[in-house]
């Protein structure tokens, strides 16, 4: 299969059957639709990937990622042929396609989406980690059996997962590869809410149409913001001063006061 992604004219991306992307009403949905495989994601899909989310970053059409699976699985992980035919050397010169799509989803400007039905497992769960919401049904299950196949953590998840489980916790899906239902999940923090199959599509939608609604500068400031590594408190205090004066001096927030003020909503659809 090519690791190639093909655009159109607008060099906007272009779905590969396995790995379809959609965009709608200021929303690019990523969608792994290789369910005859449990969504394991190939090179070719990790590659279209990366370019759905690249390629949106100076779109203004975009505002909001979805990433999603298909026919109640989100994603059984890294396909295992492709570990063993072409194994990724990530970090190690050429890029990988699936270190081009994990560094396009980390570095994304613009919030993502995780709506998980069904099974996660692997980089199926590492990549939530990297997502800024994540939702799940409540028949979804996670797991990441990387010792349990003699491999090693990923994309920063040994780093990640115990900062924002907890060390022990966090040991659990990455030393033990227990399989955690969603109940474990959004009890540990590793989903923000659990919905039924049936309502968990809705629910993303909505949220995404919400976040696609807000000041895009804003949010992509804040956003940024909590992406940053840890640093001295008063170093992040005045950080996020000069973030704050600097949107308080901008046309987003002059939108913003101004429909405070006119008791109207205010419509940020004019900022990129
Ligand atoms: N890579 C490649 N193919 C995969 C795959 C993966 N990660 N996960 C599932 N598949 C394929 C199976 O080989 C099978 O293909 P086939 O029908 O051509 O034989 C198909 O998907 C269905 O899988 P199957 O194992 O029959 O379904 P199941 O419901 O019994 O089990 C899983 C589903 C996901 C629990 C099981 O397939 C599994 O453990 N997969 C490996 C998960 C994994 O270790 N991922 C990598 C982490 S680094």
């Amino acid at each position: 299969m090519s690791d190639t992604v093909s655009v159109d004219q607008t060099g906007a991306a272009t779905s590969i059957p396995e790995l379809q992307v959609e965009t709608k009403d200021g929303v690019r949905t990523l969608r792994f639709n290789r369910a005859d495989k449990k969504n394991a994601i190939t090179r070719a899909m990790y590659a279209a990937a990366a370019h759905a989310l690249d390629s949106a970053r100076e779109d203004p059409a975009v505002k909001v990622f979805i990433i999603t699976g298909s026919d109640g699985v989100f994603s059984a992980g890294n396909d295992l042929m492709d570990f063993m035919q072409a194994p990724p050397h990530v970090g190690g010169g050429d890029m990988p396609p699936v270190e081009q799509f994990m560094r396009a989803l980390a570095g994304a400007e613009k919030p993502v989406i995780a709506a998980v039905d069904g099974l996660a497992i692997g980089i199926g769960v590492t990549l939530l980690l990297h997502c800024d919401l994540v939702y799940a049904s409540n028949r979804s299950t996670f797991k990441t059996p990387f010792v349990d196949l003699a491999l090693a953590p990923e994309f920063g998840s040994s780093q990640l997962m115990p900062a924002m489980l907890g060390h022990a916790v966090a040991s659990e899906l990455l030393l033990l590869g227990a399989t955690w239902g969603s109940d474990r999940a959004y009890q540990t923090g590793l989903v923000g809410g659990v919905f039924t199959p049936e309502t968990l599509d809705e629910m993303v939608w909505q949220a995404a149409q919400n976040l696609a609604a807000k000041a895009p500068g804003s949010l992509k400031a804040a956003k940024a913001l909590m992406k940053q590594p840890p640093e001295d408190l008063y170093a992040r205090i005045s950080r996020e001063g000069e973030i704050f004066a600097a949107q308080l001096r901008s046309p987003e927030f002059a939108e913003a006061a101004g429909a405070f003020m006119e008791r109207r909503k205010p419509d940020f659809s004019k900022f990129d």
